[in-house]
């Protein structure tokens, strides 16, 4: 079919064997981009290349058929690898029997992936509605919470992120909010356990979780009504990969029941094995009250869920709440769903992911014993994060070393993405990684760091 957009590259004919060809439809795109797609990207404003055409496991291609590790697994969601057979296995499946189904009747693919997230998650997590971004999701538990409770107020720490959807982005303190004024106010920040930069000024274990105390002080004397719940990440990955310490979470659960207030965990980063187990607050003896998913459960494809128990459920529905979007229940997306959580167990993922963290950690320490610049280096499994700074001692961000790096190794054919206005660079590369890509994509970013370091020294 030719398009109706004037001057249209049909990229099903490009000869990406011909470097020149290649070049001039990259830029015809990219023109093309510039005019017709909005712009307004969570890393980029400007639309600049690479373009991607073609994936698979921890590599993707650009239309100049040049290759790269994906350190940023697409973005997150490609985190059980990029195409892989199992998904688009179930994919094809699902265009044989039934793509979408009617929302307000169950569905085989819906009812099995309810089935397969109860059995995954600890009791009595086992009421599962599905979404299709990980926004739809934390916006389900947030009206749960507020229906439940009967409360309006959702705190969240100062470096979450769950989404930009406009209830999503009232908690999203992290960034991403100034110029989108006119936010719900019941959705409200606490300090957040950021210990490299704690906001107390105190150092852990001796802080004793000051910054929880702190927090609850505010909650208690602001609220003038009851607070419905803290929605958090079991480590903040947007915020700067910064990992709560041993006992936060813990505590953080027994000042919200302490409350009636529910504590809803954000996994849509974190879980699925990413972190080197299931899910993010199970080292932490915790049960949530709800807990969402996203990103990588899917394989790519667009579900999320939302899981609580069935008393809550029962509650907030004979409440009369209302849910399901047109795609909400799709076989499709379930399917996809259900082949994520098969590729989980079969390919032992929590493993996968701790193998990978422990060789980028090995890297990444080698590294900080050469270069000044890396301040700190945090994270679990699959989710590696690197802190620069300007000087050790002082603590000062290197904002403008950490963007340099990001764009040198993506030159250079290493992707991964840059948080905290520069300063943290952050991993997480697919479970399809093998340890010689660790080696390869290290290799790519300590050439580059001697690079950027030897212009920061010179400075
Ligand atoms: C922890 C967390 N929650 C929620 C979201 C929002 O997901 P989505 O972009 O699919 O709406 C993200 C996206 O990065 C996330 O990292």
């Amino acid at each position: 079919m030719t398009s109706q957009i004037e001057g249209s590259v049909d990229t099903s004919t490009l000869d990406t064997n011909n470097a020149n060809t290649a070049q001039m439809n990259e830029q015809r795109l990219l023109e093309l981009g510039d005019k017709y797609s909005f712009r307004g990207r969570i890393d980029r404003k400007v639309g600049v290349g690479p373009i991607f055409v073609r994936g698979r496991g921890t590599e993707v291609v650009d239309m100049q058929d040049k290759t790269y590790l994906d350190f940023n697994s697409g973005q997150m969601c490609a985190a059980l690898g990029h195409n892989h057979p199992r998904i688009v296995q179930a994919i094809h499946e699902a265009c044989e029997t039934l793509i979408h189904g009617h929302s307000s009747f169950y569905n085989v693919k819906e009812v099995e992936l309810a089935t397969r997230i109860a059995e995954l998650l600890p009791d009595p997590l086992s009421k599962t509605l599905f979404g299709e971004s990980g926004a739809d999701a934390n916006e389900f538990a947030m009206s749960v919470a507020r229906l439940y409770t009967g409360g309006r107020d959702i705190y969240a720490p100062l470096t979450s992120f769950h989404g930009v959807s406009v209830g999503t982005r009232s908690v999203t303190f992290a960034g991403w909010r100034r110029g989108h004024g006119g936010l719900p106010s019941d959705g409200k920040a606490m300090f957040a356990p950021y210990c490299y930069r704690c906001p107390l000024s105190k150092t852990f274990p001796s802080c004793k979780l000051a910054c929880l105390d702190a927090s609850f002080e505010l909650i208690d004397g602001q609220s003038a009504e009851q607070p419905a719940a803290v929605i958090t990440e079991p480590l903040f990955s947007a915020g700067g990969v910064i990992d709560p310490p041993p006992g936060w979470l813990r505590r953080l659960a027994e000042l919200c029941a302490a409350r009636d207030m529910l504590l809803i965990v954000d996994e849509e980063q974190t879980g699925l094995g990413k972190l080197g187990s299931m899910f993010g607050f199970e080292d932490e003896g915790v049960v949530p009250d709800i807990v969402t998913l996203a990103k990588h459960f899917g394989g790519g494809v667009g579900v999320s869920a939302m899981t609580t128990s069935p008393i809550i459920e029962e509650v907030v529905v004979e409440a009369g709440m209302t849910v399901t979007h047109s795609h909400s229940n799709d076989p499709l997306i379930c399917a996809a769903g259900i082949a994520s959580l098969d590729i989980v167990a079969e390919e032992n993922v929590p493993e996968v992911a701790r193998a990978l963290g422990e060789r980028m950690l090995q890297h990444l320490h080698e590294l900080a014993e050469r270069y000044e610049l890396i301040g700190d280096i945090r994270g679990r499994g699959q989710l590696t994060g690197v802190e620069l700074v300007t000087n050790r001692d002082t603590r000062e961000p290197a904002n403008e070393a950490g963007k340099a790096l990001g764009d040198a190794c993506l030159k250079a054919g290493l992707i991964f993405s840059v948080r905290r206005d520069g300063s943290v660079i952050r991993f997480v590369p697919p479970s399809s990684t093998t340890l010689d890509q660790i080696d390869q994509a290290m290799e790519i970013f300590a050439r580059e760091l001697e690079v950027v370091s030897g212009a920061t020294r010179s400075e």
